[in-house]
């Protein structure tokens, strides 16, 4: 099936010496499945591991390796033209020693010579033992290709090759695949679906104070939130982001203000209650310390017990004051009997959408740059996204709900 985000778009494959280059086989059969033309490029060594003829087969194009191709009639394939044919450069999986190369400028192969070249946006995929990964030099280098304003799709945690359990593995390729449409399309389109819209959407943790230093709280991190809000700027909305306490940067051109409590995010909610698409992504804390004491408590023999009270449910005041078209978007984090508990949630609270992820699944929910959602509809619409960069799960679920609500209009 053809993906519109993919279809008719030109993108240079780089495949290099990595024990995950048999995944790039499966990586060209969907790219070219969704419509794209794929020139693939390879190391020498990667040819060590999967053949030409494989990629050749599956992308309909002559894999090229050389930079000096011995061409009977003494022609030659130019890196510099191709730099320029592509819409796209990815390397997946990009190993260890290609990452320095590219980041020192090297070109001594045809992909290094391409990527020097290239005018295209360039993504990278690493892949490589944990210790590869994390030595600082490996970091040094993707910091420095990040300067280079490459884009770098970070290796999952998993089993590797090695036997250890790690981070280094290289994504499944239908991640690599939906991760590339939604990537193409922030570099090459520019999507205004939310001009002239008043987003809201909120984000991370709240504290509820016990005492002056301590307090309860969760370990959201507020990521998906954040790339929610800086994905609704991208797409020209007015966006406010309440921000529970977070380390992270204020998205460009988004209008941030910092709660602490369930009980400020409440208040700063209803103010910005007539947006007309609400995205509550916060981990509010359901309970707080009845009553916080004034002076830091002191420690005493005994066992301490803490009397908790009901925090304002901000998700179901919204619900309750929900406007003629606005859209409510809610998220439900679960550790069991996730589609029920969140269809449950959604009816209870007058949404019409949910997000679900899963807290004890690797590389989703709290704490992690990836996650895998499943959107839930009021119209009883499900659709399932795969594991992704936040960035790329916000970006879709943007586009699935204002795909259905322009549609309902
Ligand atoms: C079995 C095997 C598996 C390897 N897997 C990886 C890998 O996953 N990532 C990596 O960075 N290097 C890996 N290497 C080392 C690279 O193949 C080696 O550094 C090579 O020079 C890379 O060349 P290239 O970047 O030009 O393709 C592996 C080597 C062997 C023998």
């Amino acid at each position: 099936m053809t993906d519109p985000r993919l279809d008719g778009k030109k993108l240079i494959l780089g495949v290099t010496g990595s024990i995950a280059a048999y995944k790039a086989a499966e990586l060209v059969r969907l790219l070219v499945r969704a419509g794209a033309e794929v020139q693939p490029m390879m190391t020498a060594d990667a040819t060590r591991f999967i053949a030409p003829l494989t990629l050749g087969t599956l992308a309909k194009r002559q894999v090229l390796i050389q930079v000096f191709p011995e061409n009977q009639d003494g022609s030659w394939t130019k890196h510099v033209d191709l730099g320029l044919w592509a819409d796209g450069l990815v390397i997946a999986p990009a190993t260890a020693n290609t990452l320095a190369k590219l980041a020192n400028g090297f070109c001594d192969s045809m992909l290094t010579a391409t990527v020097l070249s290239a005018r295209c946006a360039v993504l990278v995929c690493p892949a490589m033992d944990h210790d590869m990964w994390t030595h600082p030099a490996t970091k040094a280098n993707v910091d420095r290709l990040r300067s280079f304003g490459y884009t770098i799709l970070d290796p999952e945690r998993g089993e590797l090759a090695s036997g250890l359990i790690g981070v280094g593995r290289l994504p499944e390729p239908e991640t690599i695949a939906a991760f590339i449409g939604e990537w193409l399309e922030s570099r090459t389109q520019v999507n205004r679906s939310l001009e002239g819209k008043k987003v809201l959407v909120t984000a991370g943790p709240t504290r509820e104070a016990i005492d002056p230093v301590r307090f309860l709280s969760n370990g959201s991190t507020g990521t998906m939130g954040f790339a929610l809000a800086d994905a609704a700027a991208r797409r020209g909305a007015d966006v406010v982001l309440l921000a529970g306490p977070v380390d992270l940067p204020t998205p460009a051109g988004v209008d941030r203000e910092d709660v602490v409590s369930a009980d400020d995010l409440h208040r700063a909610a209803l103010n910005h209650a007539d947006a007309d698409l609400v995205i509550a992504a916060a981990a509010v804390a359901d309970y707080a310390p009845a009553t916080a004491g004034e002076q830091k408590m002191k420690k005493a023999d005994e066992d301490l017990v803490l009397q908790l009270r009901r925090t304002p449910d901000v998700l179901a005041a919204l619900g309750e004051r929900k406007q003629n078209g606005q859209v409510l978007v809610g998220f439900a984090l679960e550790t069991r009997n996730g589609e029920a508990n969140a269809r449950g949630k959604l009816e209870r609270k007058n949404l019409d959408w949910i997000v679900l992820n899963h807290a004890n699944e690797a590389g989703a929910g709290f704490g992690t740059g990836t996650n895998r959602v499943v959107l839930l509809g009021a119209d009883g619409s499900r659709h399932e996204l795969p594991m992704m960069d936040k960035a790329a799960v916000a970006a879709r679920l943007l586009d699935l709900i204002t795909a259905q609500e322009t549609a309902k209009e």
